[in-house]
């Protein structure tokens, strides 16, 4: 599909999907969120995708938030189904059975920075910028960052940069855990890359286990993510893959792993 406010290219089994409205730091405006929707449907159902990168156009920002000029006319019934949109966006991704890593490549802020805690993994730039401002604008975040900042960073931190509103960098967001890799700018994309497509040579099965272990069994009790863990286990069981992963190593070779 044709989109306006996305960029999505495809290599090695990687996609990679580019918020692209740089005049406006790439704020995520209702018809932006719907196009998202659609791009990651499409990832989850296309084959050739194994991996997903996400970012945003131009220099300065991934995501400078949500669009506060389309929000700030919004009913409350209207910022409701907002909201809505917004979070069931980040569950998509969340859930997609494909690891999605965030390319955060500059300011990440509200919905930029709850689009970043939903995917799987975020990198960012020296000179990424990370924050829950809402509480400046009088509002609280909409998109499940209150939610996945508590998981991500624990109670405290939670609630002083909800509570603070105030911007942290990206050494201090690696610190809370909100990020997993810093790289130099010059270096984000590459690295990236780099990772994706050692993720994307992977038996794709198996990394679909991890996620739905941690991310859908990390929810529940210790008893039901067991379960996740044991089904996950033994699905890739099923799979040639699995067969190609042990024999390899049994061989002494490379494992090439098909996707099946
Ligand atoms: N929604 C709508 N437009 C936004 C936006 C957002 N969240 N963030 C930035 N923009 C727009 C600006 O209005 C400006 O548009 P204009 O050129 O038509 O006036 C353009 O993007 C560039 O932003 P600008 O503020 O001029 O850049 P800056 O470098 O001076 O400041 C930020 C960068 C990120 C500090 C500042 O843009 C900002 O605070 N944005 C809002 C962050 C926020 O509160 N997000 C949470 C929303 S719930």
């Amino acid at each position: 599909m044709a989109f306006q406010n996305l960029v999505i290219e495809q290599k090695d089994r990687v996609r990679t999907i580019t918020l692209n409205r740089p005049d406006k730091l790439n704020a995520l405006n209702y018809a932006t969120i719907g196009e998202l929707h659609t791009a990651f449907d499409e990832a989850a159902r296309d084959d050739a995708v194994n991996v997903v990168i996400l970012t945003g156009a131009g220099p300065k920002a991934f995501v400078a938030g949500a669009d506060i000029s389309e929000m700030s006319g919004l009913s409350p019934v209207q910022a409701r189904d907002f909201s809505r949109h917004g979070q069931k966006l980040m569950s998509k991704i969340e859930q997609l059975g494909k690891p999605v890593i965030a390319m955060v490549n500059g300011f990440a802020l509200g919905g930029g920075m709850e689009l970043a805690m939903a995917c799987h993994l975020r990198f960012a730039s020296e000179n990424a910028k990370f924050g829950q401002p809402e509480v400046n604008l009088g509002l609280i975040p909409g998109f499940g960052g209150t939610q996945r900042i508590l998981r991500l960073a624990g109670r405290g931190p939670a609630l002083e940069l909800c509570l603070g509103g105030q911007t942290i960098d990206a050494a201090r967001a690696y610190a809370l855990n909100l990020v997993t890799r810093i790289f130099p700018a010059d270096q984000l994309l590459l690295e990236t890359e780099k990772f994706a497509v050692h993720l994307a040579s992977l038996a794709p099965q198996a990394l679909r286990g991890v996620i739905d272990a941690i991310h859908l069994g990390g929810e529940a009790g210790l008893d039901v993510g067991l379960d996740y863990e044991t089904q996950g286990f033994a699905i890739a069981f099923s799979t040639d893959d699995m067969k190609e992963g042990t024999g390899a190593f049994l061989e002494k070779r490379k494992p090439q792993f098909v996707g099946r």
